[in-house]
């Protein structure tokens, strides 16, 4: 399901995720820095060393963005409350950088360590970075989300009473989602809550299931795509804060 068209968006460079493109010009930079005293050997021989010259330099910059970006990762770490004001849902391209395991860990263990209704932990995770799996999920998310992202976690529910007819599994597995969206972001990844997407009529969670062979006892009801962003977020239009939040009474007209 695609979301309805909302508010207009503008493109937010206040977060490090929004800060790609001056990342992108030091990137340039250093690599113009290496490869500068090689030039005019270049230039002195012949067209075929210069050819070589232009695909060393492509890999160069491969290379050389590549640690910019895992740099970049590491050193963008940030508190709680800064990873709350700069999460934006990405819907735009990642690079193809893997998302180490350690990392994937550590999301994974924040959504494990939400709260959840009496305890009941009704949310489990899968964790997918195998590119033939993710290649099988391409195949079935239709239109398609988050096809770039070199990783992603699925989220599942068991929907079992908390307490007496009490079910907390949305409570449950939403707390679970945010906690890693907040962790992806102190990570320096990005990533999109995809749920209508996925359970919509046709259902896509369903065939997402059967590729990780989730038994039926569990439901997957959320698709976060996980990596590092290629461009810069999109900034959804937010209410003020005056018309959602309030000191001790709702206002009086
Ligand atoms: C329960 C839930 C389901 C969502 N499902 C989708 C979805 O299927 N597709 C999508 O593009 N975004 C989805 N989103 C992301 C919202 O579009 C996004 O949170 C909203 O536009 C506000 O933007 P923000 O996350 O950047 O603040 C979902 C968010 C929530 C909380």
């Amino acid at each position: 399901m695609n979301e309805a068209p909302g508010a207009p968006q503008s493109r937010g460079p206040a977060c490090p995720a929004g800060q790609v493109k001056s990342r992108l010009a030091h990137h340039k930079r250093a690599v113009m820095m290496i490869e500068l005293p090689f030039f005019p050997f270049c230039a002195m021989i012949n067209t075929r060393t210069s050819l070589r010259a232009c695909l060393y330099r492509w890999m160069l910059i491969g290379l050389v963005g590549r640690q910019i970006d895992r740099d970049f990762v590491k050193e963008n770490a940030m508190n709680v409350i800064e990873a709350i004001h700069c999460r934006r849902s990405y819907k735009g391209k990642y690079k193809d950088i893997p998302v180490p395991k350690e990392d994937l860990i550590k999301i994974m263990q924040a959504g494990l360590d939400a709260p959840s209704g009496c305890n009941m932990q009704t949310t489990s995770l899968i964790a997918v970075d195998d590119p033939k799996i993710l290649e099988k999920f391409h195949l079935v998310i239709e239109p398609p989300v988050g096809e770039t992202a070199p990783a992603a976690i699925c989220v599942l529910t068991q929907r079992i009473n908390a307490y007496r007819d009490k079910c907390f599994a949305v409570q449950d597995y939403s707390a679970a989602i945010q906690n890693m969206l907040l962790a992806i972001v102190e990570l320096g990844y990005q990533s999109c809550w995809y749920e209508g997407h996925i359970t919509d009529d046709d259902k896509i969670c369903d065939k997402m299931a059967q590729i990780l062979n989730v038994p039926d006892s569990y439901e997957l009801v959320c698709y976060l795509p996980v990596g590092i962003a290629e461009s810069d977020s999109m900034q959804p239009k937010k209410k003020a804060f005056e018309e959602r939040a309030w000191f001790n009474s709702f206002p009086q007209v």
